[in-house]
């Protein structure tokens, strides 16, 4: 049944989630596409042999027929049995994900994902997993409803705030996937994808070594919380204009505001507009849609970040 279907769906990569719900797909695809040609093929016949023959032709009147009438309630109300008992039988696999599953831990903001390791290494808008293994995704929203979506997964699970959600994988092979957040959030919602990148066990754990623990120089550490909060889905780093202001070029820039006055871009400025984005806005960019990370980001890391700036002449 596979194969006819194809066209439908990109190729799957997680066959332990998604089998159940491709054959599902091609059962209803099938059943849909042989109704739709014996409905046809009876439609035509019928409109010929019951054509109009002359002008005294009348139509006999038929109240009932009570063998044609439970024959057509009862053929689609199995078929709507096996429907709902199949996708059951699938739901119930993806609600239960293995015990020896790779968990890691997910964070949706607007507009980006953080992915989370144990080790304490955290990456942005990049999974990476080791093939062959289930990995469970334990997810969280920092502010409105997500949802991660993986078309060559099968899989879709909605991220909350103040509230977990978990999906689960397991990708056989080496390669990449895309994730898309497939509930709308806001302006750049469309913008808000990730990664799956799926790695042979061994160069996983290679990979995953390499992230360290989160530490690194206060510019390494400043440039990779820009990109953990997110910060570059509304501030480019190379001088375009994209939500907010770039931040190339911004420390000691001459900044006019929106209320006619001029500053100078300081510490203390980038400091109160991460804390405060509302105090002082930029002229241009009055639909200003910022939300304050004060508890988000401490002291040492609003320190980071200035360091990382300040890099960006
Ligand atoms: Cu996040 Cu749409």
């Amino acid at each position: 049944m596979g194969g006819l279907f194809d066209f439908m769906l990109p190729e799957l990569e997680s066959p332990m989630t998604g089998a159940s719900t491709d054959a599902v797909m091609g059962f209803i695809h099938l059943v849909s596409f042989i109704l739709l040609i014996g409905i046809t093929i009876a439609l035509i016949y019928f409109a010929i042999k019951y054509k109009r023959k002359s002008e005294d032709d009348e139509t006999p009147l038929i109240t009932h027929n009570n063998t044609l009438e439970i024959t057509w309630s009862v053929i689609p109300l199995i078929l709507v049995f096996i429907v709902f008992g199949w996708g059951y039988k699938g739901w119930l696999t993806l609600q239960s994900p293995p015990d020896d599953a790779y968990e890691i831990h997910v964070s949706a903001f607007k507009w980006g994902w953080t992915f989370g390791y144990d080790t304490g290494a955290q990456v942005s808008n990049e999974v990476h997993v080791p093939a062959g293994r289930p990995v469970k995704l334990v997810m969280q929203s920092e502010d409105v409803i997500h949802s991660f979506y993986v078309p060559d997964y099968r899989i879709k699970q909605d991220v909350l705030p103040s509230r977990y959600t978990s999906v689960w994988f397991q990708a056989e092979e080496p390669g990449e996937s895309q994730v898309f957040c497939t509930e709308y959030c806001g302006t750049s919602h469309s913008d808000m994808l990730a990664k799956v990148i799926v790695h042979e066990p061994e160069d996983f754990k290679i990979w995953l070594a390499k992230q360290g623990s989160g530490g690194g120089t206060p510019i390494e550490r400043g440039e990779n919380l820009v990109g953990i909060h997110g910060c570059t889905s509304c501030h480019s780093i190379d001088g375009s204009d994209k939500i907010g202001p770039t931040l190339k070029g911004l420390f000691g820039k001459e900044e006019q505001l929106a209320d006619g006055a001029t500053i100078t871009v300081d510490e203390n400025y980038i400091r109160e507009s991460i804390l405060e984005p509302k105090a002082k806005i930029v002229a241009g960019f009055e639909n200003q849609v910022m939300t304050s990370f004060e508890g988000r980001v401490s002291d040492e890391e609003i320190s980071d970040i200035i360091e990382y700036i300040k890099t960006l002449e």
